[in-house]
C-alpha cells in the first residue's frame, strides 16, 4: 500500500514538475541559430559601408544574400529592401535578438538609432532597455557603445519544418498582410501563422518571414535549435 502511494506521488511530482519545465521552455528559449536576416530598407544616404558597421557584418557577405538587389556595390539603389545577415542568439534565455554593438556618432538619439541606423530593425524604447544612458544624456563621444537589440526567429516546428531561415521585417506603410506575403511568394495563411499576434496595419512592427539562402533555397528547420517537442514525449513517459 505505502509502495504504491509513493509510486503515485512521484509520478505526480514528475508529471507537474515536467509541464512547469516545458512551460519555461516554451515560453522562454534555450538556443538560438546561427543565422537570421534583417530587412533593412535603404533610404538616401545610406551606404553599405555604414550599415555594415551597424550590422556588425562584411561587405561580401550582405553582397551573398541580395545578388539581385545589389549588383554593384559602390551605389546601392534606394527605397529598396536589402537582407543583412546576423546570428540570432537566446538572450539571458528569455527572447531571441541579437545585441550590436554601435558606436556613438554626434547628435545620436535613441529614436534616430532606432528609426535611421537601424532602419527600424529596433525601437528607441527596445534600445532603452538594454543601456544605463538617460534618453536626454547619451554621450557624445564616439569611443562610447550602445547596446542595440534586433529580435529574430529562428522558426518554429509545430508550424513547418520547410523553413530554418527568418527575416525580421519591419512592416512599412502601405504595407498589408497580402502585399507582404506576395513580394515573398508565399502564402498569407503562412506568414500570419509565423506571426499570430501582429497588427499588419501597424506600422515600423515587427513581423518574421521565411528566407531564402545564398543560393535562393529556403533552408529546412533544425529540429535541434531550440526545439520544444520533446516536451510531449516528456510527458507521456512520466
Ligand atoms: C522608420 O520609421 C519612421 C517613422 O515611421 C519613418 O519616418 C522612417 O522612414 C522609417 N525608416 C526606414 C529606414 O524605413
Ligand atoms: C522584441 O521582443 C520582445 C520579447 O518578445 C518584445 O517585448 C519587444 O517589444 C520586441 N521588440 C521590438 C522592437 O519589437
Ligand atoms: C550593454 O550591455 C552590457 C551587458 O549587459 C552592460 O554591461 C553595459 O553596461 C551595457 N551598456 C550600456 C551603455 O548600458
Ligand atoms: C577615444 O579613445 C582614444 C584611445 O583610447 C583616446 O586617445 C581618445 O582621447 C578618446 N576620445 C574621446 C573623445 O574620449
Ligand atoms: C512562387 O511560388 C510558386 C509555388 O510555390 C512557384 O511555382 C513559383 O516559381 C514561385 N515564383 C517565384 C518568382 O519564386
Ligand atoms: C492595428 O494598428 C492600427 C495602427 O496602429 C490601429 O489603428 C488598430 O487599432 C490596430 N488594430 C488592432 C486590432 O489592434
Amino acid at each position: 500500500m505505502l509502495g504504491l502511494n509513493m509510486g503515485f506521488r512521484l509520478v505526480s511530482v514528475l508529471f507537474l514538475s515536467s509541464i512547469y519545465f516545458c512551460s519555461l521552455v516554451q515560453s522562454r528559449c534555450s538556443r538560438g541559430c546561427d543565422l537570421a536576416l534583417a530587412s533593412y530598407y535603404v533610404l538616401p544616404g545610406n551606404e553599405l559601408i555604414p550599415i555594415s558597421q551597424y550590422m556588425d557584418t562584411e561587405i561580401s557577405r550582405i553582397l551573398q544574400y541580395n545578388p539581385d538587389t545589389i549588383p554593384n556595390q559602390d551605389s546601392i539603389a534606394s527605397f529598396i529592401r536589402i537582407n543583412v545577415p546576423f546570428s540570432c542568439d537566446c538572450i539571458n534565455g528569455e527572447f531571441l535578438g541579437h545585441v550590436f554593438n554601435y558606436n556613438i556618432r554626434s547628435q545620436d538619439t535613441y529614436q534616430l538609432i532606432a528609426d535611421r541606423r537601424y532602419a527600424n530593425l529596433t525601437s528607441a524604447a527596445w534600445i532603452q532597455r538594454f543601456n544605463t544612458y538617460d534618453p536626454n544624456l547619451i554621450p557624445d563621444n564616439s569611443n562610447a557603445t550602445l547596446n542595440v537589440t534586433v529580435n529574430c526567429s529562428c522558426g518554429d516546428s509545430s508550424i513547418s519544418k520547410d523553413y530554418g531561415l527568418f527575416v525580421t521585417y519591419p512592416l512599412r506603410s502601405g504595407e498589408t498582410l497580402e502585399s507582404v506575403s506576395s513580394a515573398a511568394n508565399l502564402s498569407s495563411d503562412l506568414i500570419r501563422s509565423y506571426n499570430p499576434d501582429a497588427n499588419f496595419s501597424d506600422v515600423n512592427s515587427l513581423v518574421y518571414i521565411p528566407g531564402r539562402d545564398e543560393n535562393g533555397n529556403y533552408p529546412p528547420l533544425r529540429t535541434s535549435s531550440g526545439d520544444p517537442s520533446f516536451c510531449g514525449l516528456f510527458l507521456i513517459l512520466s
